[in-house]
Order: structure tokens, then C-alpha cells, then sequence
């Protein structure tokens, strides 16, 4: 049997749980008086999604898209294809994308231009993690957990080739990538 190996520590898990609860005390504060339709982003940000949205103290519905980028597994293409939709239309609905990480933001501003041709009544974006440096496009992140370097993590729900989302923390795998 092979034994999971130990990513060096980014952010732990105190670290995260502090954040994630600043982060639905100020989503429940902008929508005081709606009704929120969150969309996870699978299959990464599932775990982030499920301690945020329990913080959050106003009516909501949950979604869960899939989404899949044609890069190689350490570099995103830009092209990605929907593998999962919504069950119920997002016409009027106040939307929050939740996703795990923005990298080049390609996911993202995919995403965002395909649902909000749908006709939300809003649609705003929360990430877990932001690598400002790689950015390649202008997308608007409305909430945002922490901004990191330039380098692949796992763990909270991310993966690399698959493996690693139950570590509880953000971590680093150093001779992995
Ligand atoms: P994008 O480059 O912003 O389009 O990100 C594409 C996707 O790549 C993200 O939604 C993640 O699933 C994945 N990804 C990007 N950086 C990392 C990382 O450091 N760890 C794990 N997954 C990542």
C-alpha cells in the first residue's frame, strides 16, 4: 500500500476556517434581502463550497456545475467544456460562482460570459485562492480568500492527477510537479 505524501504547509486549516467565515460574513452582508443560487464549481471546490455556504445567513439555493479545461495537468488552455449543468435556469437569480482557485482566470471568464448570458439579475464571483502573477485575462473576482504564488497546490478539494483532496490544508507539493 502507498502511503499519501505530506505537501509542505501554505495555509492551515485554522488559517482557512477564519477566512471562510470573514468571507460568508461579508457575502450575507451584500445580500441582505435576496436569495443567493451558489454554484460549486466541481469537482475542486466542494469542500471550500460546503464551510462557506454554512456560514452564509440567507435564503439559498445550491448549484453544482462541472467544468473541465483541456490543458495538460498542470497548465490551463483556456478551452474548457461544461461536463455538468444547472438544474434549474439562473434567469433572475442572484448568482455566486464558487470556485476553488484562479489561475490564469481562463476557467473563469469562460464561465462567467456563458452564464451571464443566461440573464442573472447578478452575478458575482467568490475564489478560495487567487495567483495574482498568472493572470492572463481581466476578470472581476468579488471575493477573494488568499492571494498566493505562482506554484501548484493541493489539498481543501484541490488535486493533482486526482490525488490529494482530503488533506485539510493548503499545501505545496515541493518535488511533485
Ligand atoms: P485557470 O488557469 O484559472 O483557468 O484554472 C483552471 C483550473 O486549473 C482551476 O479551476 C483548477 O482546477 C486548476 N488549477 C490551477 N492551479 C491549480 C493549483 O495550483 N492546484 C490545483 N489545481 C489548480
Amino acid at each position: 500500500m502507498t502511503a499519501l505524501a505530506h505537501p509542505r504547509v501554505l495555509i492551515p486549516e485554522s488559517k482557512i476556517r477564519q477566512r471562510i467565515l470573514e468571507l460568508a460574513n461579508e457575502i450575507s452582508y451584500d445580500y441582505r434581502g435576496k436569495e443567493i443560487t451558489a454554484i460549486c464549481v466541481l469537482k475542486g471546490s466542494y469542500i471550500f463550497f460546503a464551510d462557506l455556504i454554512r456560514g452564509l445567513a440567507r435564503p439559498l439555493n445550491c448549484e453544482f456545475m462541472g467544468v473541465s479545461s483541456y490543458g495538460t495537468k498542470t497548465v490551463s488552455s483556456g478551452e474548457v467544456k461544461i461536463t455538468l449543468d444547472m438544474t434549474e435556469p439562473a434567469n433572475g437569480k442572484h448568482i455566486i460562482i464558487v470556485e476553488d482557485i484562479v489561475d490564469t482566470g481562463l476557467t473563469m471568464q469562460y464561465l462567467l460570459n456563458h452564464l451571464k448570458a443566461r440573464k442573472p439579475a447578478s452575478i458575482k464571483v467568490c475564489t478560495l485562492l487567487l495567483k495574482p502573477e498568472s493572470m492572463k485575462c481581466d476578470v472581476q473576482l468579488d471575493y477573494v480568500g488568499f492571494r498566493i504564488a505562482n506554484e501548484f497546490v493541493v489539498g481543501y478539494g484541490l488535486d493533482y492527477a486526482g490525488s490529494y483532496r482530503q488533506i485539510p490544508y493548503i499545501g505545496v507539493l515541493d518535488n511533485e510537479t
